[in-house]
C-alpha cells in the first residue's frame, strides 16, 4: 500500500483530524465533487436526475460508529423516512447502510433491532437495502446479522471486500441463502495477515470472484451488484458475462457519484443497469478520506481549491 494511501487512511480514523479538518473551507468545497450536497433533499435531487439519464440509485446517509442508542433510533427512523419519500417520487433508489451507524458498536441486538426496522419498511415498498461491510474486524458480526435478516426478507443485499483472503468462503457460505452480493475491492486499511497489500493482486482477485458470482447468477439465485470504477475489469467482466451467455440486465454495475460518470452513461447505453451510490450528510469527513486514499491523484484536486480560494 502506498505511503500517501496509508497516510489518507490513517488521517480517516483519527479522531482530533476527524473533528478539526472538516471545518476548513477548500476541504468543504473539494467534497462537493463527491456528493451533491449535506441534505437528503440535495441527494433525492441528485436521484431524479440520474433517473432521466435511466440510472438507478444506492442513498446513504454518511455516519458510522455510532455510540449512543438514541443516535442510532435517529438514523433508524431517518432512513423509515427516506424510504418513504423514494416511495413517493417513485424514484428506483435502493437504501445503503452502515451497521455501525445503526449501533454495531452498541450490541448486535439492538442493531438487529434497527436493521430489521429498515428493512421491514423497504420490504412493505418493495424496496431494497444493502448492508456496506465496514473493517475487518466486523466482517463476522455483519455477514451473521446479513444471514439473519436475508432468512426473513428476500430484498436485502451485502457488501463483500474482494481485498479479504477470507471471502471465497464466506461467498461459499452464503450461496445457499440465494444472497445479494455487491462486490467491491474493499476501501479500508487492513494489515497484511487479512488483506492483500498489493492492488495488482486485489484486482485478479476481484475478477475471479466476479466470475464465481456470475456463474451463480441463474444455479443459486444471485443478485449481484458489480461495484467498480475500473473499466479495464468492467470490459473484462462484460466479455465474461457474454462469454456466459448472461443477459445484460441479469446484474447491475453500481458505482459512486461523481466517479467515471462517462463510463456511468457509457454502460447505460449498452444495455447494462447502472446504480449510482448517492451519499449524503454531514458526518463525510472519514468517507472524503477514503475517497481520496482510492485515487492520490484526488489529493491534488483537493489542494487546487486552496488556491482558488
Ligand atoms: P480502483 O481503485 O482500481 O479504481 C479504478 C479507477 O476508477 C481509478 O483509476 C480511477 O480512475 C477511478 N476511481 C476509483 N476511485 C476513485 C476516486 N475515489 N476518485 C476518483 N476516481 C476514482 N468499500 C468498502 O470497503 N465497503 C463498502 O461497503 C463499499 N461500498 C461501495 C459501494 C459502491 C457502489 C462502490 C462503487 C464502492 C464501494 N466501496 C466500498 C469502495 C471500494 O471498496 C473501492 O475502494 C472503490 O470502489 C475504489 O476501487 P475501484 O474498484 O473503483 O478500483
Amino acid at each position: 500500500m502506498g505511503l500517501l494511501r496509508k497516510l489518507l487512511l490513517w488521517i480517516s480514523e483519527n479522531r482530533r483530524l476527524r473533528e478539526t479538518l472538516p471545518r476548513h473551507a477548500f476541504i468543504r468545497r473539494a467534497v462537493a465533487r463527491f456528493m451533491p450536497g449535506e441534505k437528503v433533499e440535495d441527494a433525492l435531487q441528485a436521484a431524479q436526475t440520474l433517473k432521466a439519464k435511466n440510472i438507478a440509485t444506492l442513498l446513504t446517509l454518511l455516519g458510522e460508529n455510532i455510540t449512543k442508542a438514541e443516535e442510532a433510533k435517529q438514523v433508524t427512523e431517518h432512513y423509515i423516512d427516506v424510504l418513504g419519500r423514494v416511495e413517493k417520487s417513485a424514484l428506483d433508489s435502493h437504501i445503503s447502510v452502515k451497521l455501525t451507524q445503526l449501533g454495531l458498536d452498541l450490541g448486535e441486538e439492538l442493531c438487529l433491532e434497527n436493521l430489521s426496522a429498515v428493512i421491514g419498511q423497504a420490504a412493505a415498498n418493495n424496496n431494497w437495502v444493502w448492508i456496506d461491510m465496514e473493517q475487518s474486524s466486523y466482517v463476522d458480526r455483519t455477514l451473521s446479522l446479513y444471514k439473519k435478516v436475508r432468512e426473513q426478507y428476500p430484498r436485502v443485499g451485502v457488501c463483500l471486500q474482494a481485498y479479504l483472503y477470507r471471502i471465497p468462503k464466506d461467498i461459499e457460505q452464503l450461496l445457499p441463502l440465494a444472497p445479494a452480493i455487491r462486490l467491491v475491492k474493499g476501501a479500508y486499511a487492513e494489515p497484511e495477515g487479512v488483506a492483500y497489500p498489493k492492488k495488482k493482486d486485489v484486482d485478479a482477485k476481484y475478477f475471479e470472484l466476479a466470475k464465481v458470482l456470475l456463474s451463480n447468477l441463474k444455479v443459486n439465485g444471485v443478485t449481484l451488484g458489480i461495484a467498480t470504477h475500473d473499466k479495464v475489469l468492467i470490459r473484462r467482466i462484460c466479455q465474461e458475462a457474454e462469454a456466459m451467455g448472461l443477459s445484460k440486465d441479469g446484474f447491475e454495475f453500481q458505482l459512486l457519484y461523481g466517479i467515471q460518470t462517462e463510463e456511468q452513461l457509457r454502460l447505460t447505453k449498452e444495455g447494462y443497469r447502472v446504480r449510482v451510490l448517492i451519499s449524503y450528510g454531514s458526518h463525510w469527513f472519514p468517507w472524503y478520506m477514503r475517497r481520496l486514499a482510492e485515487r492520490p491523484a484526488n489529493v491534488l484536486f483537493a489542494i487546487k481549491n486552496v488556491w482558488r480560494s
